[in-house]
């Protein structure tokens, strides 16, 4: 589903007293499908879009928008039917003491209805079935954890756990997937396996994605669209073909200067 944030604004009590009104009016609009990486230097607000858009923030005011449909108002395990989320620590998507077919049981609930107002309808305890299609699925997906499916998630590498963690937050299609840092905890070598794996699901299941990365390495790799972010606002916006402009350097360059998009921040 196309995503449309208009006139977000949330502010923050600043330490030393006073406010400060980090997004004031912030726009951005992306197309169905379209996968869009977000850089920007620490403390510009990445993590907080991110918090508003999926609701564990409430906005002081805008609309945040999935084709259409305002989700402002909506209680936390509503959104999670259409939003999946991926974290930067592997710690926080998964249940550790829970094995594998059950962390995905339990992701597979979130996103029906059948979680939230009603409980766990069936219970955690994926069925004969349940196991089959997880294995099923992880098997497509080239992923060895899929011969893994009774081990506990606790026993898991934190790249093998990132990978479970998106997975999970892809489940049951969701209609919007909000990826924060996913890969920072890892060694490059997870870190290239998760983001392989990142840009498959994303394909395949044709999610609108929001992916805040560090590294701009894959902020020139991956995704159809750049967006960089300071101070609450979008100081550049490129498509794939205009960031081939960049190299890393010249990327970290433009952290702390003033607007240098190409693009305007609330085309596609
Ligand atoms: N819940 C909060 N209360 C007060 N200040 C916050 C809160 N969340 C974030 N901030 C502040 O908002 C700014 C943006 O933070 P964040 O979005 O986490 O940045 P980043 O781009 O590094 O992800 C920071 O200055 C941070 O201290
Ligand atoms: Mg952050």
């Amino acid at each position: 589903m196309s995503l449309q944030v208009r006139d977000l604004r949330w502010g923050h009590p600043q330490p030393g007293g006073g406010w400060r009104q980090l997004f004031d009016g912030f726009q951005l609009a992306c197309p169905t499908g379209q996968f869009v990486v977000v850089i920007g230097s620490n403390g510009c607000g990445k993590s907080t879009l991110l918090n508003l858009i999926a609701g564990s923030l409430r906005a002081g005011g805008g609309s945040v928008q999935l084709d259409g449909r305002d989700l402002v108002g909506w209680p936390d395990y509503r959104r999670a039917r259409v939003i999946g989320r991926v974290m930067q620590n592997p710690l926080d998507g998964t249940a550790p003491s829970l094995t594998i077919a059950e962390n995905l049981r339990l992701a597979e609930c979130r996103r029906s209805s059948v979680f939230g107002r009603r409980g766990l309808l069936g219970g955690l305890h994926p069925s004969r079935a349940d196991r089959q299609r997880y294995r099923a699925l992880l098997q497509e997906l080239g992923l060895p954890l899929a011969d893994r499916l009774d081990t506990a998630v606790g026993q898991l590498s934190g790249g093998q756990r990132q990978t479970i963690s998106l997975v999970m937050a892809t489940l049951g299609k969701p209609s919007l997937l909000l990826l924060d840092e996913h890969t920072a905890a890892l060694d490059p070598r997870a870190e290239a396996t998760v983001m392989e794996l990142t840009e498959r699901l994303v394909r395949r299941l044709g999610t609108t994605t929001l992916m805040v990365t560090h590294s701009l390495e894959q902020a020139l790799r991956y995704g159809d669209r750049l967006v960089m972010l300071q101070d609450g606002l979008l100081i550049g916006d490129w498509s794939a073909a205009e960031r081939q402009q960049f190299t890393p350097t010249s990327l970290r360059a433009l952290y702390g200067s003033a607007t240098v998009g190409a693009g305007s921040s609330t085309s596609p």
